[in-house]
């Protein structure tokens, strides 16, 4: 069913103009303006494969009656970090953490997950620990909820259809995929890919903020409902959370090892932005779908001051 919805790729134009103006980069601005009409109706749409539109259903279909996550200032965010960066060309200037000790530290937390194997509190159908992976200074993450089979199989997240997918999102966002984290909330597949409970959630939620202060990055998305519930710690719907920067505080006393703890004593809070789950939009691939995951990724990409990549003309 999905591989029918992978028959093709399509472009269309995203309004994207209105974040023109906004963009603070002189660097982003120059290279947006220059950017024709043409061109601007490409604009980081290919992403996204075209695929049949089956209505504004599912589980992530959102509803307006929900509370709204708290809203942030959306400004480049001061330094946060250890050591100064030399500035990329994609990105403003920026200092980012210790890299060795990140993934000393990311290493002790996964062989803290072996050993304490918080899934065996609960029905899993998992050969294998699907920790996460990526820059360890990543100043983007990604969560999702859990492994499905693919990543099973690999012990890498987001490598099956929904992955692919959020490759392209990444590209689209002007980044690679090794210049980010991508986690779970979950380390191990569920059944039947089921959905993770608020109770199997929260007895790996330790781990995941631990990972979160480890790694400190700059922003995280949250892919789906699950996630998005795990890390705002909110019962609302996705469609009242999508689209809206939450800024959320990762206390130490949350996560679960001492070394991590120790990292941050004061705690950080970092700017969540939840959007659909990419097995969503494959599941539900409508334009307006398609159109609102893109412009909650160009908020992020506001807030990091990257250049959206350019698809090349026809
Ligand atoms: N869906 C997820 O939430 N995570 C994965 O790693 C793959 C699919």
């Amino acid at each position: 069913m999905i591989a029918a919805d992978l028959s093709g790729f399509a472009v269309f134009f995203l309004g994207w103009l209105p974040y023109i103006g906004r963009m603070s980069e002189q660097t982003i601005e120059r290279r947006f303006v220059a950017v024709s009409a043409d061109t601007a109706r490409l604009m980081g749409v290919d992403f996204i494969p075209i695929g049949k539109s089956s209505g504004a259903s599912g589980s992530d279909a959102h509803s307006v009656t929900e509370p709204r996550a708290a809203e942030i200032e959306v400004k480049p965010f001061a330094d946060r970090r250890a050591a100064p960066e030399t500035a990329a060309d994609s990105a403003p200037a920026r200092v980012r953490g210790d890299r060795a000790k990140a993934t000393r530290l990311l290493e002790e937390l996964r062989v803290k997950y072996e050993a304490d194997a918080p899934h065996q509190h609960f029905v899993t159908d998992h050969h294998t620990i699907v920790f996460g992976e990526g820059d360890p200074c990543a100043r983007l993450m990604f969560i999702g909820e859990a492994p499905g089979a693919e990543e099973d199989k690999t012990g890498r997240p987001f490598i099956g259809k929904a992955g692919q997918l959020l490759d392209k999102m990444i590209v689209a966002m002007g980044l690679r995929r090794d210049e980010v984290y991508i986690c779970n909330v979950l380390k191990t597949r569920p059944p039947g890919n089921a959905t993770p409970t608020g109770r199997e959630a929260e007895l790996c939620k330790p781990y995941l903020i631990d990972q979160i202060r480890i790694v400190n990055p700059e922003v995280i998305v949250t892919l789906g409902l699950p996630a998005s519930k795990t890390v705002l710690a909110t019962e609302a719907t996705m469609g009242s959370l999508r689209g809206k920067f939450a800024k959320v505080a990762f206390p130490p006393e949350n996560g679960i090892l001492k070394s991590v703890r120790e990292l941050h004593s004061e705690g950080i809070e970092i700017p969540v932005m939840p959007t659909y789950h990419p097995a969503y939009l494959l599941r539900d691939y409508t334009p307006e779908n398609r159109k609102k995951v893109w412009s909650d990724l160009l908020q992020v990409v506001k807030l990091l001051g990257l250049t959206p990549k350019v698809p090349a003309a026809e």
